[in-house]
């Protein structure tokens, strides 16, 4: 028997050769972790496009310090919080990590909102990304305004 020269060119790694002899073999299912011991990787999931609530620990701030149509970049504990009045008496509030990979998005003016990292943007009305590479809007954090005060988380 003689062998393609092109089959004799090809080589192949110690996985290839078990996943071939394992998926050959009958009512042999290779099982995901056998898979990715060989390097194989798994279909990956699509991050979620989703907008999501998150709890931060709370501080509070006056509310004239957020003027409308501004966004302001606020700490609330450990955490960064962009809080916004897009109109007259609406507060919104969202944490500042960047939903691409977490840098921390700035205000760039007025409600435009910008990761330096990789360059997302977002719009501080509703956190809704507008710019690639996020995945998703700004996640919402709670705000509530009494007596001229702004609680925040
Ligand atoms: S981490 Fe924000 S754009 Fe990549």
């Amino acid at each position: 028997m003689t062998e393609h020269p092109a089959a004799a060119s090809v080589s192949v790694g110690p996985c290839t050769q078990r996943r071939t002899v394992l998926a050959a073999l009958p009512g042999i299912i290779l099982l995901p972790g056998i898979a990715s011991a060989c390097g194989m990787t798994e279909p990956a999931e699509p991050p979620s496009t989703v907008q999501q609530t998150t709890e931060v620990q709370a501080t509070s701030i006056p509310a004239a310090d957020v003027p409308v149509g501004t966004a302001k970049q606020v700490k609330s504990g450990d955490a960064t919080v962009i809080v916004a009045q897009p109109t007259q008496g609406e507060f919104v509030a969202y944490s500042a990590r960047c939903t691409h990979q977490g840098g921390t998005v700035q205000v760039v003016r007025d409600l435009h909102l910008r990761c330096p990292l990789h360059g997302a943007e977002y719009d501080a009305t509703d956190g809704s990304n507008t710019l690639a590479p996020a995945p998703r809007p700004l996640d919402v954090v709670p705000v509530t305004e009494s007596n001229g005060q702004l609680t925040i988380g």
